[in-house]
Parts: C-alpha cells; sequence; structure tokens
C-alpha cells in the first residue's frame, strides 16, 4: 500500500524502544493499513531532519532519547504540555506544518486511572521522587488533578528549580522529612532510576503511609520494583511503570493512523515478552 501512513520512533539509539512492538500490534488488532518503524538519527543530523520533516515521507513520530528538546524547538506549533515541559515526543505533520505535543502527563494519569482507579479522590497531597524530565511530566500531571506535591530530590537545587516552575502547589522537602511527610500523602511516585535493573533499591520505610495511599513507579523493568514489593507488602494499593509506556502511545497513534487504540491485557502481555526475550538474549 503505497500511501499507507508511516510513522517511526527517532531517537539515538533507538534499537531497544518498545514502542514499535505497540503501535504495530495496534495497526494489527485495528486491521489498519500502516507503518510504524525505528529511526536511528545522528545527533548531526537531527536539527535537519526535523526542521524538513515534511519530505521524510513519514506522517509523523515519537521522539526519544535525546531529541525531545530539539523536536521542540524545531516544531511550528506545540501544544500546552509541550510547552510546560519543554519538551516534545509526538510529532505529526498536519497541512505541512509539524505539531508537537507531549504525551507522558497523558500516559501518566490513564495508567493511574486504569491501574487504581479514583486515586485522585483519595486524598489531595502527593510525594515525587526525583527532578528530571519524567518528574517534571508527572509533577504536571499531579497539579493537573489538583494535589499539592512535596519534592524530594537528591540534588536539592534541581528540586528547587522545578518547583519554582511550577510555583505554590509544589514543596521541595530534604529527605529527613520523608518520614513526616509520608503520613499526610495518598500517591507517592519515584521518577528517579532507584529499583532499576542493575541499580540500587530505594531504602524507604513506607510504614507511616495511610493503608488507602497508591505507590507507583516509572521504572518498569523490573516489572514489579522493590519499591513496588515493599508496597504490595504493606497491603497498599500499587501501579507499575509499564502502564504509562503504553498509555502514552495512544494519542500518537490515533493522530497517525486514525483511530484511537485501547490498552488491553494482551498488548501488555506482548510487550512483557518481548522484554523478557530481551533479559534472555541479553544473558546469552
Ligand atoms: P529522567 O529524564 O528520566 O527523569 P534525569 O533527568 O537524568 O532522567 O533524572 C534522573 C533523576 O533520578 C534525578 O532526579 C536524579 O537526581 P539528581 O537530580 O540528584 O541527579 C535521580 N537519581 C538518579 N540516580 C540517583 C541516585 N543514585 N541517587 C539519588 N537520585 C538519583
Amino acid at each position: 500500500m503505497e500511501n499507507a501512513p508511516r510513522a517511526a520512533v527517532i531517537g539515538w539509539p533507538v534499537k531497544h524502544s518498545r514502542s514499535p512492538i505497540i503501535h504495530r500490534h495496534w495497526l494489527k488488532t485495528y486491521d489498519l493499513a500502516g507503518s510504524y518503524d525505528r529511526l536511528a538519527l545522528e545527533p548531526e543530523k537531527a536539527e535537519a531532519f526535523f526542521r524538513s520533516f515534511s519530505s521524510s515521507g513519514l506522517v509523523g513520530a515519537n521522539v526519544t532519547i535525546p531529541y525531545k528538546e530539539t523536536a521542540f524547538s524545531c516544531c511550528d506549533e506545540v501544544d500546552e504540555t509541550a510547552r510546560v515541559l519543554g519538551a516534545v515526543n509526538t510529532i505529526v505533520l498536519k497541512d505541512g506544518r509539524l505539531l508537537g505535543s507531549n504525551t507522558d502527563e497523558f500516559g501518566f494519569l490513564g495508567s493511574l486511572d486504569s491501574g487504581a482507579p479514583g486515586w485522585d479522590e483519595i486524598g489531595k497531597t502527593a510525594i515525587v521522587l526525583g527532578a528530571g524530565g519524567a518528574a517534571r511530566a508527572v509533577v504536571w500531571a499531579l497539579l493537573s488533578r489538583g494535589l499539592t506535591v512535596h519534592l524530594f530530590n537528591r540534588t536539592r537545587k534541581r528540586a528547587k528549580v522545578l518547583a519554582d516552575r511550577f510555583g505554590s502547589g509544589v514543596q521541595v522537602h530534604e529527605f529527613d522529612d520523608l518520614p513526616t511527610i509520608l503520613k499526610t500523602v495518598s500517591i507517592f511516585v519515584n521518577t528517579t532510576s532507584f529499583g532499576m535493573e542493575g541499580q540500587p533499591a530505594l531504602d524507604v520505610d513506607l510504614s507511616p503511609m495511610p493503608g488507602s495511599a497508591v505507590v507507583t513507579d516509572i521504572v518498569y523493568v523490573p516489572l514489579e520494583t522493590p519499591l513496588l514489593a515493599l508496597a504490595r507488602h504493606r497491603g497498599l494499593q500499587t501501579v507499575d511503570g509499564l502502564g504509562m509506556l503504553l498509555h502514552q502511545a495512544i494519542p500518537g497513534f490515533e493522530l497517525w493512523f486514525g483511530h484511537r487504540p485501547q490498552v488491553t491485557a494482551e498488548l501488555r502481555s506482548i510487550v512483557l515478552e518481548d522484554m523478557a526475550w530481551d533479559e534472555k538474549l541479553g544473558e546469552a
């Protein structure tokens, strides 16, 4: 099909991206013409590529590390979330113009809404660990649902910069304050690399948290991080990081292929299977 829409994930490197599995599964499930590939883009070519995106033959793309800021600066128009986060992860060509959006907030909220329905009604205070790009999207998402955010980060200065960007809804704390703040929150979010395979586990005592609280991690390898295991043993609701990865893909697919897809148990298991394969190949 010559005119079938083509999309891709663009990054450097890009071979570990799970996006092709997700989008190809949806193309097959909904029986849609189209394709989704990986595009490894050399850093010296990146800006020119995005500036002349209309000649790439693609209808749009996901943009991943390290090009989210480059794409942001090359778009003709960006949505509010991309503007607030200063980063674009989804692009689409419309009438020759390059439109950029950031779907990380959508993905984070979609994952919580399906994994812990009513999570934003339990209480209106959150703890966020970390102050990087992922934390920025998470904080923005929590604020959009009316929560106050208590922010903890190894480098306090970085947390302060993030908090200043968002105003009085975000308060920065020292780690010594964690046990006291834990007593008051309805959700705890880890956005740091703690708990990721090969990284140290987060050493936190969750016992002061209210029994109704939710704990979520944006790390999804392993699927159940030591933090989530701790929360589960404590009897708290947990939401793993895979949901955010799957949900953030929805808006792009709809933009490029014209159908709003669903995150299903089948999709989750296909992605998990692929992750298990990678692990096996890594061991080989
Ligand atoms: P991302 O865009 O995925 O959020 P990032 O911008 O590199 O990635 O941010 C990583 C976050 O994990 C930061 O909050 C970082 O803390 P610093 O701001 O102090 O660097 C946090 N982080 C990573 N490794 C850490 C470690 N070993 N101990 C504590 N915090 C760590």
